[in-house]
């Protein structure tokens, strides 16, 4: 376990480390992050995500991009990225769909922003030469509007935690127990007058990459136009709530077992990100994914697989459960549109 000795060791010597901290180093760890070293998406691996799910989720988000891009008014050249395109499903169920849209595909500049290398070989497997990688947004050339797509990207941001004590906020760090082992603990926090005010016992989260990654967006849709789309898990509303998650082999594990081996999530932070995307002068919206999805036809596009294929009808409905029921990812996980002013994205008329 290298990396937790590597922790252990960083923290005798250094302190504790704030939650942030720790996700960035059990994802991002050059050596031994998840995501560096280790990922892996799918049935067979730790996790899976809804375009892992079924085709449909893909192929209607390229519905939303061509329909964007239209209602845009036809830019002749737009940069269609990807931020986090895991094993490159999404993408190409994308690609697939926008063919059907005469010029969006000459139009499209299309790039895929990744860390991990990988990630970044399973999606040059699965993508071929149409597309080209960038290590961050910044790379991806402006002065074209942007159509940014992005799943379950927010959730592995790092965030810090806070915890609501008897006599006032303190930070939720990791640090060692009596036996040396990485362990929870709690620091003074100079920021606890910057919190808003809840009950004892209550947890509140901040993200800055979350919040950085909304600006970005807000600012660059603003000078360039477009819209970003990006779909997760997470609040709404501003709320509190631990949410910090590890998943390995679909379970959830302890976060603090084995560093490095487990994917490590908190709930994006939707209200954040949207209040920093307005406050560089672009619009947001929100709804749940099961809205948006209904809204783009997913419903008439389970009829049309399943008349296509009379046999595949029940896990076609088992699938659209998955994606759309209140119980399951429908509600749970949000679809938020950041876009210029002046127009609307599709499916997010009235939700502003
Ligand atoms: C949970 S996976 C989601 C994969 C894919 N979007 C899907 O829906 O199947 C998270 C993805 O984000 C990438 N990632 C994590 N942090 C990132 C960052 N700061 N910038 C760009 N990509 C990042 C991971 O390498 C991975 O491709």
């Amino acid at each position: 376990m290298p990396l937790r000795d590597r922790l252990t060791a960083q923290i005798a010597a250094g302190g504790p480390i704030t939650v942030a901290q720790y996700m960035g180093a059990c994802l991002h760890d050059p050596d031994f992050g998840y995501y560096a070293t280790r990922p892996a998406l799918g049935e067979a691996g730790d996790f899976i995500t809804a375009p892992m799910v079924s085709q449909m989720f893909g192929e209607l988000i390229g519905v939303w991009a061509a329909a964007a891009w239209e209602l845009m008014g036809r830019p002749d050249a737009v940069r269609l990225v990807e931020m986090g395109p895991g094993d490159g499903t999404l993408m190409g169920d994308i690609l697939k769909t926008i063919r059907h849209a005469p010029g969006l595909l000459e139009a499209a500049d299309v790039w895929l922003v990744e860390t991990s290398a990988p990630l970044r070989a399973l999606q040059a497997d699965r993508l071929g030469g149409r597309v080209q990688w960038a290590r961050s947004l910044a790379e991806v050339p402006a002065e074209a509007p942007l159509m940014l797509i992005a799943n379950e990207l927010l959730d592995c941001l790092p965030a810090r935690q806070f915890v609501r004590t008897a006599i006032g906020w303190a930070e939720q760090v990791v640090g060692l127990d009596a036996e040396g082992e990485l362990a929870f603990g709690l620091a003074p926090t100079p920021v606890a007058g910057l919190l808003p005010d809840a009950a004892p016992g209550q947890v509140f989260e901040q993200s800055a990459a979350q919040a950085a990654l909304g600006a970005e967006l807000g600012a660059r849709i603003a000078a360039d136009g477009g819209a970003a789309l990006l779909i997760d898990y997470g609040r709404a509303e501003p709320g509190f709530g631990d949410t910090l998650q590890a998943l390995r082999r679909h379970e959830k594990v302890d976060p603090l077992a084995d560093p490095g081996a487990a994917d490590l999530t908190v709930h994006a932070d939707f209200p954040a990100v949207m209040a920093a995307a307005r406050g560089q002068g672009a619009e947001a919206a929100i709804l749940t994914q099961g809205e948006f999805l209904a809204r783009m036809g997913i419903g008439q596009r389970a009829e049309a697989l399943v008349r296509a294929a009379p046999g595949r009808s029940g896990a076609i409905g088992r699938q659209l459960t998955r994606l759309i029921a209140g119980d399951e990812m429908g509600e749970l996980f949000k679809a938020c549109a950041i876009h210029a002013p002046g127009w609307t994205p599709p499916a997010f008329e009235e939700a502003e």
